[in-house]
């Protein structure tokens, strides 16, 4: 099995991308051969300004070094150091259909955010995050639930490939965690928990002392009612049951349960007691391994030579199948 996923570099990263996607990353370096990138390549389709970006990058390798991302267990790397990618997403454009990057909700939210320019880029972002994962031929994408039409695509663009190309690329297959592939704010628990349209107080950040952390919980939104139970009129309390159960490993029936009865102020504090436990290792040994740039740089760069070893022979064969380029020797 082989193991690909990306993650932006922009912004703090919160806990939905904790237990959505990371904590995954590091529980896949046990199941298959595991690559992750860091996608500056993407963060680049809204507006940015680039030493920032590059300050971004250290700050997220730093965080899932942090949480347990081993460079000697899975290949670690920047996007941008590879002209694999943005060379294979050229080439997959033409089989993918226009009608579908229409219809990506990802695009739909984030176009209403931009204030000056939606970008060309930004559109394309599905069709690069496609070429992100066929240029290692993965099987497996551990992402939350928010980047399942992501991957369909990836599908969609691999079968069509192979339909017109010839057996080439593999489609994947989706990985979701079965509790927690969507948390939600904690003030507005109708959204998704997010960096960009997310409340401050209801976004929880994986490096957030444990006293904010805490506060957070206390005064997250409940619903009437006293039940600590799931239920579509309780989107508050059915959401911090996700969490409790995703930190604490467990079912969301065992946490109503073991609440059942105890009332809405117990059960926040125990919510915002797991979380921090959970988050703890990873703001411990986040300082001193985001102080030393040279070495996540250096990091970096060795995980970009392992995957361009994967990626450029894909790449070689998918211009041979096109018909694009030099012939290749035997071709
Ligand atoms: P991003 O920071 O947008 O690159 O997201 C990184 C990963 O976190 C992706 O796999 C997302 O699906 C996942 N993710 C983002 N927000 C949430 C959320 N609220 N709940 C669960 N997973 C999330
Ligand atoms: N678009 C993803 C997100 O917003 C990040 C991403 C880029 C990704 N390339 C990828 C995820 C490849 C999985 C596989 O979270």
């Amino acid at each position: 099995m082989r193991i690909f996923s990306g993650i932006q570099p922009t912004g703090r990263k919160h806990l939905g991308n904790y237990i959505g996607a990371i904590r995954q990353y590091v529980a896949g370096q046990d199941r298959g051969e595991a690559i992750y990138c860091i996608v500056d390549l993407h963060a680049i389709t809204v507006a940015y300004e680039p030493a920032a970006l590059r300050r971004s990058v250290y700050d997220t390798a730093a965080i899932l070094l942090a949480a347990g991302l081993d460079p000697s267990r899975c290949i670690f790397f920047r996007q941008g150091d590879l002209t694999e990618h943005p060379e294979l997403c050229w080439l997959l454009s033409s089989v993918t259909a226009y009608g579908e990057l229409t219809r990506m909700t990802q695009f739909k939210e984030k176009s209403g955010q931009q204030r000056e320019l939606v970008s060309a880029g930004l559109f394309f972002y599905p069709v690069l995050q496609v070429a992100d994962v066929l240029a290692y031929r993965a099987t497996e994408v551990p992402v939350g639930e928010d980047q399942r039409q992501h991957v369909e695509l990836m599908r969609d663009v691999a079968e069509r490939f192979n339909a017109r190309f010839g057996d080439v690329l593999v489609a994947p297959e989706v990985r979701t965690p079965a509790v927690g592939a969507r948390i939600m704010d904690l003030q507005f628990p109708d959204r998704k928990m997010s960096t960009t349209g997310g409340s401050p107080q209801g976004t929880v950040h994986v490096l957030d002392e444990p006293e904010v952390v805490i506060k957070k919980f206390r005064s997250a939104v409940t619903d009437s009612g006293s039940d600590v139970r799931r239920g579509p009129d309780k989107p508050g309390i059915s959401n911090l049951i996700e969490i409790l159960a995703a930190v604490r490993e467990i079912s969301p029936e065992e946490v109503e349960r073991e609440f059942d009865g105890s009332g809405y102020g117990a059960f926040k504090q125990a919510v915002g007691d797991a979380v921090v436990d959970c988050l703890a290792p990873v703001r411990e040994r986040y300082d001193p391994i985001r102080a030393d740039e040279r070495t996540i740089e250096g990091t970096l760069v060795e995980g970009a030579e392992k995957a361009r070893a994967i990626a450029s022979p894909t790449l070689a064969e998918v211009r041979e199948a096109m018909g694009v380029g030099p012939v290749r020797p035997g071709g």
